[in-house]
């Protein structure tokens, strides 16, 4: 395997709105669509479209949602050897609206995502000691995704962690624990209690970030691109190309993917052209509706991405 995640899957039930509705609001969309999401599968999938051998430990419910889901990594080519179906909770759910503007306000239902267990973890211990790469995020249990990333770390695996969405009082040893740590501003600035609205800002919170233990940490800015440090202490910015924005659901998640993918299977390239790739790939996700509806394949992709 190049990329295991132990992670979230979501039936995504978006609505297109003009604007996102106030408290008590009720206000008209104009367009509604299913799609699969969740941010530990948007990953994994967008890894697998790149090319990698990919697995995904998740759980989904025994229900409609769940078969179809399970259909959906097959047709990506994902290993589903550890997804299981439980009949403990139903599949989780994401509502998201998407306003004219592209942006979006998500509210997720966990279900099946949250009876995850350590011992469920601790039954993959074959596929994640084999990966390159293990990613985590925050839509299953914080505790089982620390049990992953450390379960990794013990067959030296490379650790990624997207702590998204941001939990105040985030156990420390995810910092020690984590190669590279990669949050976006909103979950920079929970994490670190600083504003990060600009590229400077995002430098000293990264920074911040960095000295609470992690190798290198990855802050992505959506259209401002990423900054970057690691143990130099020099940070750096990767720009992002300007693109038309369509929706923005689930660009994040597509750029974690896309670095994974570069991490395991192009692992020679510098880190900054990773970056450079990976927001690249993002960037392409935001001009097309829905989240791994938006993903591109490799072959959707100008071949420059992908030289060595
Ligand atoms: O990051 C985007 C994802 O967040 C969506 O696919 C939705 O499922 C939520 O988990
Ligand atoms: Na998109």
């Amino acid at each position: 395997m190049d990329v295991v995640v132990v992670g979230s899957c979501m039936k995504d039930l978006i609505s297109y709105v003009p604007r996102l509705p106030d408290p008590g609001e009720t206000i008209v969309g104009t367009k509604f669509t299913f799609g699969y999401g969740g941010k530990g599968a948007n990953q994994c999938v967008m890894a697998a479209r790149l090319g990698a051998k990919t697995s995904m430990i998740g759980k989904v419910g025994e229900d409609d949602f769940g078969r179809g889901y399970l259909k959906n990594f097959e047709d990506n080519g994902v290993n589903i050897e550890h997804t299981e179906m439980t009949s403990a909770a139903a599949t989780g759910v994401a509502t998201i609206a998407v306003n004219d503007d592209g942006q979006n306000a998500i509210i997720i239902v966990k279900g099946a995502n949250d009876t995850l267990t350590e011992q469920d973890v601790a039954n993959s211990e074959d596929v994640i000691s084999k990966a390159k790469v293990l990613i985590c995020q925050l839509e299953i249990s914080p505790h089982i995704s620390l049990a992953a990333i450390k379960l990794a770390r013990k067959h030296g695996v490379v650790t990624i962690l997207n702590p998204a969405p941001a939990v105040l009082n985030l156990d420390p040893s995810f910092y020690s624990m984590c190669d590279y740590f990669c949050p976006n501003e909103t979950e920079a600035e929970i994490l670190s209690g600083l504003s990060v609205k600009s590229v400077p800002e995002a430098m000293t919170a990264a920074l911040l970030l960095l000295d609470k233990g992690c190798r290198t940490v990855v802050l992505t800015l959506g259209e401002q691109g990423a900054v970057c440090v690691s143990q130099d202490r020099k940070p750096i910015h990767i720009p992002a190309k300007k693109v038309k924005q369509v929706d923005s659901t689930g660009a994040g998640d597509a750029f974690v993917g896309a670095f994974a993918f570069y991490v395991s299977c192009m692992s020679h390239l510098p880190l900054a052209e990773m970056l450079k790739r990976s927001g690249e790939i993002a960037g392409h996700s935001v001009q097309f509706p829905g989240t791994q509806t938006s993903y591109p394949h490799r072959g959707d992709l100008q071949g420059d991405l992908f030289f060595s």
